[in-house]
């Protein structure tokens, strides 16, 4: 940490010498031939990678992280609805609903989609506001960016630089939600939506969205949610307790810190070596009827 307020520190009194010299440090430049790249969100590519590079300042400690992301993730909800922006979670974040109802305490960033023509409302209404936030109790200040992809206008891959269509950053230290539209933007396959990274949904797959809470706060995921988890993460993803340094505490609902559950680089090295039926020997062992109530009790 120290290491990188110091390198900062000297990058700072450098850009003082040559305004170019930190635009310079963001990413390598491009060689003569090559255009400038089109990529609009840029990230600081540190250990993690999951730093809007505008507020980039440190990388945050465990606890400092899931504070961030917590308030991220109620300050998105409660503005969206107060806005009237119709919102969902998606990927990991509708994983860690599907669990406790909260934010899977391993995850770096947070995941919500919304249709395109919400995404150009935003782009068109909202783009670069700022939003301060009160949590409940008033002991949280914080202020949040929300900011849109010029790219949104392009609904297909491209170049895959701008695959992420906005961003809702908090100004403190650059951790941030990403926020996708989805479109129907293929005319081989009418009525599939995806977004610019290739994940597919039928409208009546996320229409009616369904109410719930997420963080203690109102929430809306989409209508079939157990069966797009199961799509993007398999079954496994709903069943195995231990992952990342955490296990799931049965009785609290919870994901709990176990520093001997391998994380990172050590559980990646483990997976590649442990074969296929090891890896569920931490599937609960009241396994098939809980998991599948789990399932079922959301209906
Ligand atoms: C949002 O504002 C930024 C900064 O002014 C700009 O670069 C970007 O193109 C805008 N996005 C949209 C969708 O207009």
């Amino acid at each position: 940490m120290r290491f990188h307020s110091l390198l900062l520190g000297i990058a700072a009194l450098g850009s003082m010498a040559s305004g170019a010299a930190i635009v310079a440090r963001e990413e390598k430049k491009p060689a003569a031939a090559e255009p400038p790249s089109t990529k609009y969100f840029r990230n600081r590519n540190d250990l993690t990678g999951h730093y809007d590079v505008r507020f980039f300042k440190e990388v945050v400690e465990y606890d400092e992280r899931r504070d961030t992301l917590t308030h991220l993730a109620k300050a998105w909800l409660q503005t969206t609805a107060k806005e009237g922006i119709e919102t969902w979670i998606a990927h990991g974040t509708l994983l860690g609903w599907w669990w406790s109802g909260n934010i899977l305490p391993w995850d770096w960033d947070l995941d919500v989609q919304m249709s395109a023509n919400t995404l150009t409302m935003i782009g068109e209404k909202y783009n670069m506001t700022r939003h301060h936030y009160t949590s409940e109790d008033g002991t949280v200040q914080r202020e949040y960016l929300l900011d849109v992809n010029p790219w949104i206008w392009q609904r297909v891959r491209g170049d895959g630089n701008n695959i992420i269509d906005a961003r809702w950053v908090d100004v403190r230290n650059g951790l941030y939600i990403d926020i996708t539209g989805i479109a129907e933007t293929n005319p081989d396959t009418p009525g599939i939506l995806n977004c610019k990274n290739y994940h597919r949904y039928k409208p009546e797959d996320i229409w009616p969205l369904r109410d719930t809470m997420f963080e203690g706060v109102p929430a809306k995921i989409p209508y079939n949610f157990d069966e797009i988890l199961m799509k993007e993460y398999k079954a496994k993803a709903l069943v195995v307790t231990e992952y990342e340094g955490h296990r799931w505490n049965t009785h609290t609902k919870t994901w709990d810190r176990a520093p001997e559950v391998p994380a990172g680089r050590q559980a990646e090295s483990l997976l590649k070596t442990v074969r296929e039926p090891e890896k569920y020997s931490t599937v609960e062992s009241g396994g098939f009827f809980y998991n599948a109530f789990r399932l079922l009790h959301w209906w």
